[in-house]
């Protein structure tokens, strides 16, 4: 429990170009830093990488959340980037891991779910909007993360 602990959630669309490889060591890159920072920064969460989207989930101090995203918004990488929420939370959902993350491939073994949390932008608006999102999203790489130790 924490009195400032929050809870960011947004998705956007990848601007990276080239094959599925190249785009998959982009988001290596980003996720090497991402890892580093959040860890020193009290923040942990999720990122998902499918069908050309990212929808990522970010816990931790208020103003450390608002701090990073003043980054992470303005960053090339991706466009559109569009908030889901934004509240405190009493407890975190990715307690251990400073970025979980699930990838287009892991999508691709689980097509029902990639398909419910972000087969496409209109998908994602539509299950955000029925506040299912965070929990699919949740379960979703929570189930991908069992076989890799937390980071
Ligand atoms: C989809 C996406 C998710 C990102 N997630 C994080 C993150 O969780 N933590 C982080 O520090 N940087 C993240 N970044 C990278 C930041 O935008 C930024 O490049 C990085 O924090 C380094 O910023 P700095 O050079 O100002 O320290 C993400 C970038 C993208 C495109």
């Amino acid at each position: 429990m924490s009195d400032d602990l929050y809870s960011l959630a947004y998705f956007s669309r990848n601007t990276m170009t080239g094959p599925p490889a190249v785009i998959e060591a982009g988001i290596g890159a980003i996720l090497q830093v991402a890892r580093d920072k959040n860890r020193l920064a009290g923040i942990t969460g999720a990122l998902l990488f499918s069908g050309g989207c990212f929808a990522q989930v970010l816990e931790g101090p208020q103003a450390a959340l608002e701090d990073l995203f003043e980054t992470i918004q303005y960053d090339p990488r991706q466009d559109n980037v569009t908030i889901l929420h934004f509240h405190p939370i009493s407890a975190r959902s990715f307690d251990g891991w400073s970025m979980a993350y699930a990838g287009q491939t892991d999508a691709m073994r689980d097509q029902a779910v990639a398909a419910s949390a972000l087969g496409s932008p209109g998908e994602i608006a539509t299950v955000a909007e029925g506040q299912g999102f965070l929990a699919v999203l949740t379960d979703y790489i929570r189930r991908r993360e069992q076989a890799n130790p937390p980071t």
